[in-house]
């Protein structure tokens, strides 16, 4: 049989905002999430899995608003094999055009006996019965079989046929905990293709765990033997070691077309973007080397491959940086640069549309920069930006940064700080084991809170001892996390304007009402 192009076309699901947002650490506010999933619709993936909406409130609240505002993608929630998940997940997914179900049982031995407590035959049934009551709901409905690479072939086989006849598109084998081998993995997906009947009625999809190191060597490996749905997230993000990577899916299938004949509809040039943005958003920074998005993945550091390199490119490069949206770091503004040149490189570079306030506000602190920096390049902006942004996020934030001196060195760290608090001027000195814990120390006697700082963060934006810093502070309170963010080319500046984001983030969350569609 000869294949057409649509029997290649491999459906990118992607999960950062569920799966993804399970890892520890990662949680994400509402309008957080929103960005990321407009950026994912821009970027061309398929289905965007939106979150748990049963989980909580905030979960069905930011499904819901993203169901609301996309229009050109899939967007689809999970839930659990029980009425009431399904029920609230539908209500989570009602307001979108495309909208999908995604309901789950575990049908491996292990799961149903100690974890379900069900017997086969009890799962066997549940998978029809949730399947059909999600069809009620939607005509898309994916079902998946948790701990699926570890379930025995005969009973896996009889589920799925059990789903496909309820009703589901999509049949989703899940390799929960890492446990697959590639060759393991195909002949699995492969067995399906082969015994299940009438298997050609839903898409085969995977969903692959990292533990091994193998999410997207086996991935892959269920592509090449039919699988044409991938589950992935942005920088591999997810329970314990992550989910398959996105970035790492669909440029090993650009790049080896040749030996994986499979197209996606993904933008790769907007590929570094948008793991710069999940980087941020999350705290999570990526590990240097790590394929494709890492800050190495592109840097040939070797004499002989640099000689190579400029001989012919393709001597030791296997994909062009620009393919993946990476540019030679370049000047983009100067110290003499307008307001009209500024506003214009924000909205072609980064793609912003600045509010008048945050524009004036953004402008000023340019100019700031370009007296302290002589080169502005666009990573630069990117902070800049990125800092105004985080800051305006909440609206009209009740803390905000004033001024700060810092004693530094071996005797007595101490930091004076004004901040403002709705609208009124507030200093203190305060000392501590080094500068940093004499900011926050400071931070905290001004607008005492009892939020536990989780994580501190900084990050080089550019090289050179002249660049700025980009911060992430991240702060908990009874189990719930925020991220703050700031960027300055004073380190300790970045550190106070990241701490106050993050408590202004804390404020706004604790203000939140549970929406009248799970309250009722
Ligand atoms: O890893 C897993 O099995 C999952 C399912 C809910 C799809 O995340
Ligand atoms: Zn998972």
């Amino acid at each position: 049989m000869t294949a057409t192009m649509d029997e290649n076309r491999v459906t990118i699901f992607d999960t950062t905002l569920r799966d993804g947002e399970q890892s520890p650490g990662a949680s994400m506010d509402m309008a957080e999430k929103l960005k990321i999933a407009l950026f994912l619709e821009e970027m061309g993936v398929d289905v965007i899995e939106a979150g748990f909406p049963i989980a909580s409130a905030g979960d069905f609240e930011a499904v819901h608003q993203i169901a609301n505002t996309l229009k050109n993608v899939t967007v689809c929630a999970l839930s659990r094999a029980d009425r009431g998940d399904i029920e609230c997940c539908a209500a989570a997914i009602a307001p979108a055009p495309r909208r999908r179900i995604h309901t789950f049982i575990s049908t491996s031995a292990l799961h149903m006996k100690y974890k379900l407590r069900m017997t086969p035959e009890q799962v066997h049934e549940r998978v029809g019965e949730s399947v059909r009551y999600a069809r009620t709901f939607t005509d898309d409905v994916e079902w998946s079989a948790e701990d699926g690479s570890r379930t025995d072939s005969d009973f896996l086989c009889r589920c799925v046929e059990a789903a496909i006849r309820a009703g589901a598109r999509t049949i989703n084998i899940p390799d929960t905990v890492g446990y697959a081998i590639p060759d393991e993995f195909s002949s699995r997906i492969a067995m399906l293709l082969n015994r299940v009947p009438n298997i050609d009625r839903a898409i085969l999809s995977v969903h692959c765990h990292n533990d091994l190191g193998l999410a997207v060597a086996n991935a892959l490996a269920a592509v090449q033997a039919g699988a044409r749905q991938v589950e992935c997230t942005l920088n591999g993000l997810g329970e314990r070691a992550g989910n398959a990577a996105l970035e790492e899916i669909v440029m090993a299938l650009r790049t080896r077309y040749d030996h994986l004949p499979f197209t996606t509809g993904i933008k790769t040039e907007l590929i570094t973007r948008a793991s710069k943005l999940v980087s941020a958003i999350t705290g999570f920074v990526v590990q240097p080397n790590k394929a494709i998005v890492g800050a190495n993945a592109f840097a040939h550091e070797a004499g002989i491959h640099q000689d190579g390199l400029l001989k012919h490119a393709a001597t030791y490069e296997i994909m062009p940086p620009e393919a993946v949206g990476l540019s030679q770091a370049k000047i983009v503004l100067g110290k003499h640069s307008g307001r009209r040149a500024f506003r214009e490189k924000v909205r072609t570079l980064l793609g912003y549309e600045l509010s008048e306030h945050a524009l004036e506000e953004a402008f000023r602190r340019f100019k700031d920069l370009a007296d302290r920096k002589k080169e502005i390049f666009e990573e630069d902006l990117t902070a800049l930006v990125g800092d105004e942004l985080a800051q305006g996020l909440q609206g009209e934030d009740r803390i905000r940064f004033g001024t700060l001196e810092v004693m530094c060195g071996s005797r007595h760290p101490s930091a004076d700080l004004e901040l403002v608090i709705d609208g009124v001027v507030q200093g203190v000195s305060a000392t501590g084991n080094g500068p940093i814990d004499a900011i926050f120390i400071a931070i905290r006697a001004i607008f005492p809170h009892a939020a536990r700082l989780q994580l501190y963060q900084v990050h080089a934006v550019t090289q050179g001892t002249d660049a700025q810093a980009e911060v992430t502070v991240r702060l908990e309170e009874n189990g719930r996390s925020v991220n703050g963010y700031g960027a300055d080319t004073d380190t300790l500046v970045a550190s106070a304007r990241a701490y106050v984001n993050a408590l202004n983030r804390l404020l706004v969350k604790r203000e939140k009402t549970a929406p009248t569609a799970l309250s009722a």
